[in-house]
């Protein structure tokens, strides 16, 4: 069977999650939708999308696709997935961040709870070939125990620091959580709809005592020269006997006593991320116990880790799981930070 999918929101972002369709066989685009008529006149045209429409519910109603792919920033994803819910689209891939507080975060761990439809994170880097091939190793015990993760991202952690907790939480083999403590610093809201702190360095230990080592922001290793501040993102795992150790230019292995390097290109091996998480997302829709690894549940578990950097910061100690966060937590943050933000879409 070949999928029907649609696209919400024609933006930016949208362009890595449609490009990728002329290497997907099992769905196809039908309809795309933005409610400023130039951008999605212009996607429909240039990905040969049959028909554009400026209002969600009429293409939601109409074209009735198997899959939306929701391509938002954070500050309007709950009330969008929600509508997506109600409709009982069977599956939606939404960008990250998932949230941008504690209060969107506790509407959407309701709406997973309750929601028929099967909602997958947009982190591709997990789906990336390399990443998926160390993925094996580590499950296959080639690196024996892991001992220590260190993930870091240079843009904040709303901005791609997400991506690499995401990592961190694939390479521990999503072990629990049984405590962060953080310090989290600054503030910034990329264009305004990303409110995060600047920089943030977590110490995350899991319940099997293995050790997490999360920093995004300034200070961060730098793994390339001349190259823009998202290029820095990177994961390792550390074990017992080797080391796995992934970046967004190289990747490295030690297994066995034997140590091999390589180089890749992020665009191309980003597109085929994409193309594998959208792979994912079919299984799922064809199997219901298939879920993907970066579906709704988990991602909010790792947003939960984020929140946990913002309590821990403000209430100047360790957060011990299970931890739920304030309802206003964002708020307190940005007061702690001395700084003011506005959502613009509240
Ligand atoms: N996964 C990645 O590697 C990656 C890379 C870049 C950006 N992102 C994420 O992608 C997300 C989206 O970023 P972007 O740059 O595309 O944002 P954007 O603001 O450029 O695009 C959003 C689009 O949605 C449209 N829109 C808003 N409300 C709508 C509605 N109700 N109905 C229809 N259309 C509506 C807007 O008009 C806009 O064109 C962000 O959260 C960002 O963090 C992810």
């Amino acid at each position: 069977m070949s999928f029907k999918v649609a696209f919400l929101g024609c933006g930016g972002r949208a362009n890595g999650h449609a490009r990728v369709y002329d290497r997907i066989t099992r769905g196809a685009p039908v309809a795309c939708c933005d409610l400023v008529e130039e951008k999605a006149q212009a996607f429909a045209e240039n990905y040969g999308i049959p028909k554009y429409y400026l209002d969600l519910d009429e293409m939601i109603e109409k074209e009735q696709p198997d899959l939306v792919h929701m391509s938002m920033p954070p500050t309007i994803r709950y009330s969008l997935m929600k509508r997506l819910s109600d409709h009982r689209i069977p599956a939606v891939i939404v960008e990250k961040p998932i949230a941008i507080g504690a209060h969107d975060y506790k509407l959407l761990r309701e709406l997973e709870a309750t929601s028929e439809t099967r909602y997958t994170v947009n982190h591709q880097l997990r789906y990336h070939e390399r990443v998926m091939e160390m993925l094996d190793h580590i499950a296959a015990g080639d690196i024996g125990a892991v001992r220590c993760l260190d993930a870091s991202a240079r843009l904040p952690m709303s901005g791609q620091g997400v991506h690499v907790l995401d990592l961190m939480f694939a390479f521990a083999q999503y072990t629990p959580i049984r405590a962060v403590h953080a310090a989290c610093s600054g503030f910034d809201d990329i264009n305004g709809t990303h409110p995060s702190p600047e920089s943030v360095s977590a110490l995350v230990t899991f319940v099997d005592e293995k050790r997490g080592v999360l920093q995004s922001g300034a200070g961060v290793p730098e793994m390339a020269t001349d190259v823009g501040r998202h290029m820095h993102k990177r994961i390792a795992a550390y074990g017992e006997t080797g080391f796995v150790h992934w970046t967004m230019h190289s990747w490295e292995k030690g297994i066995g006593g034997k140590v091999e390097r390589g180089e890749h290109k992020y665009g191309e091996v980003d597109d085929i991320g994409q193309i594998n998480l959208t792979n994912a997302v079919f299984d799922w829709i064809e199997d219901g116990a298939a879920a993907t690894p970066t579906n709704l549940a988990t991602s909010l578990d790792e947003w939960r880790v984020l929140l946990a950097c913002y309590a821990s910061t403000v209430g100047k100690t360790p957060i011990e799981f299970p931890f739920e966060p304030e309802d206003d937590l964002l708020e307190q943050y940005i007061e702690f930070a001395g700084a003011e933000w506005t959502n613009p879409h509240a």
